[in-house]
């Protein structure tokens, strides 16, 4: 479904050239759940930008269902990135101002619609139907990632992309949230994961980690 060719990113920084991904090449499929380990600063975070058409690769291809989203016309990679990808971030990045139900909206407004029964469907299936008129500041962090999974599959993406999503959370909520993930990828939701925690890893499709720029598979 996305499949990455020798993919490069270079940032210039004051002492020169930084090479974060040096020739990155894998494969996700359809239905999957894909994890990405690696250190500090080993470029997770670039990985998933480039895959998600947040950012432009120095060098290689993604394919998105064989075509190079390099070669996308400008609203073809609008249209990818908001209709094709779903983001999770560490941070969940909710609009503080609305509630619930309107964070979990709020892709498809961007989009012209407004997808309500869906959203309210999400909003129940994440567990937050009695909060779904709360503001992101009367939540959990736990129930706040809810909420961003949630967000994140209003469009029905065909892969969600996570950043670290229980890296705030304490123990017993972090395993709440994996479970929700999981329960979304046993129903052929395509997850790519990147995170540091390795029990969370074991129980995905595959794991690679990141190394000096290059994914290394690990089973
Ligand atoms: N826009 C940028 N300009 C310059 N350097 C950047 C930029 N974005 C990332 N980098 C550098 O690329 C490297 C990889 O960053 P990235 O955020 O991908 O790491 P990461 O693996 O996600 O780390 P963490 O686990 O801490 O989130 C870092 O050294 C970072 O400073
Ligand atoms: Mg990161």
């Amino acid at each position: 479904m996305l499949k990455t060719t020798d993919l490069r990113k270079s940032f210039k920084g004051p002492q020169g050239k930084l090479d974060i991904l040096r020739g990155v090449n894998f494969e996700i499929k359809k239905g999957s759940s894909v994890f990405v380990l690696g250190r500090s600063g080993s470029g997770k975070s670039t990985l998933l930008h480039l895959l998600g058409g947040l950012d432009h690769p120095t060098g290689g291809t993604i394919e998105y269902e064989g075509k190079n989203i390099a070669s996308l016309a400008e609203r073809e990679l609008a249209d990818y990135r908001n209709k094709k990808v779903g983001f999770v971030f560490q941070f969940y990045h909710l609009l503080p101002e609305l509630t619930v139900q309107e964070n979990v909206e709020l892709p498809s407004r961007i989009l012209g619609k407004r997808n309500r029964k869906r959203a309210e469907d999400l909003v129940k299936k994440v567990g937050l139907w009695e909060r779904r008129k709360h503001l992101p500041s009367e939540l959990s962090g736990g129930e706040q990632q809810r909420v961003a999974i949630a967000r994140a599959l209003i469009n029905g993406p065909e892969i969600v992309l996570c950043d670290e999503p229980t890296g705030n959370l304490d123990e017993e909520t972090a395993v709440s949230v994996q479970e929700l993930i999981f329960e979304f990828n046993r129903e052929g939701q395509t997850f790519c994961i990147v995170t540091h925690d390795e029990d969370f890893a074991r129980k995905g499709t595959q794991v690679f980690r990141l190394h000096e720029g290059v994914l290394g598979l690990i089973w």
